[in-house]
């Protein structure tokens, strides 16, 4: 779905088709780099990062291994509390393994630090972050992602993965919602 499919709900285009593709291009290398035998698993965090994931993984070249994992962390129309339940957990053994955490975006960074607590208490050989989007502002916990997309305002954004009340996952850019759009989609957000 493009911007020009939304009528109003679009607020601003933070950032575009083109700059997502290059930076995520970017990031796929500098992982590649950093692992350059490609004995890597990649772990995606759903459902956020499902097009972050697929779109980073094509664009390393080579056959790295991928896992999904499903938390929950943000009740419907709530803010992050840090506590987070594992809805869908590994598929894969990463002890020993170089792991690489593959997330939408860190906000407050609850999430992801439980998270990673998580993970590294199963021993990996590495645990590193690659995030698409941090909001600076935002952030109430020390993380700093080894791999990162871009700084962005502390603003709502949706798209490239991202929902408002799982719509606009599949808008192809990284954008800001209207106040009506975001009345019109249910429970004013809090
Ligand atoms: P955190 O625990 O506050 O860092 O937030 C974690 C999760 O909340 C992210 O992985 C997203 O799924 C969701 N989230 C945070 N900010 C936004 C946003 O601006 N738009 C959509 N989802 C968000
Ligand atoms: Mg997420």
């Amino acid at each position: 779905m493009k911007p020009s499919d939304l009528a109003d709900d679009l607020d601003e285009v933070l950032i575009d088709q083109e700059t997502l593709s290059q930076r995520v291009q970017d990031l796929a290398e500098e992982i590649h780099r950093a692992h350059p035998d490609g004995d890597v698993v990649l772990i995606g965090v759903l459902k956020g990062a499902f097009m972050f994931m697929a779109d980073l993984s094509r664009a390393v070249p080579a056959p790295v291994q991928l896992d999904f994992m499903v938390v929950s962390s943000y009740g419907y129309g709530s803010k992050s509390s840090g506590v987070v339940r594992i809805l869908k957990d590994l598929d894969l053994d990463i002890e020993g393994r170089e792991v690489v955490v593959v997330e939408d975006i860190i906000d407050s960074g609850l999430t992801l630090s439980w998270l990673l607590r998580t993970l590294s208490s199963r021993n990996p050989k590495s645990l590193e972050v690659c995030a698409l989007l941090r909001k600076r502002e935002a952030l109430e916990v020390d993380i700093d992602p080894e791999y990162l997309g871009f700084d962005i305002p502390n603003q709502f954004v949706v798209g490239y993965g991202l929902d408002y009340a799982e719509r606009y996952r599949n808008l192809s850019v990284i954008g800001t919602l209207s106040d009506a759009a975001q009345l019109e989609n249910g429970r004013p957000r809090v």
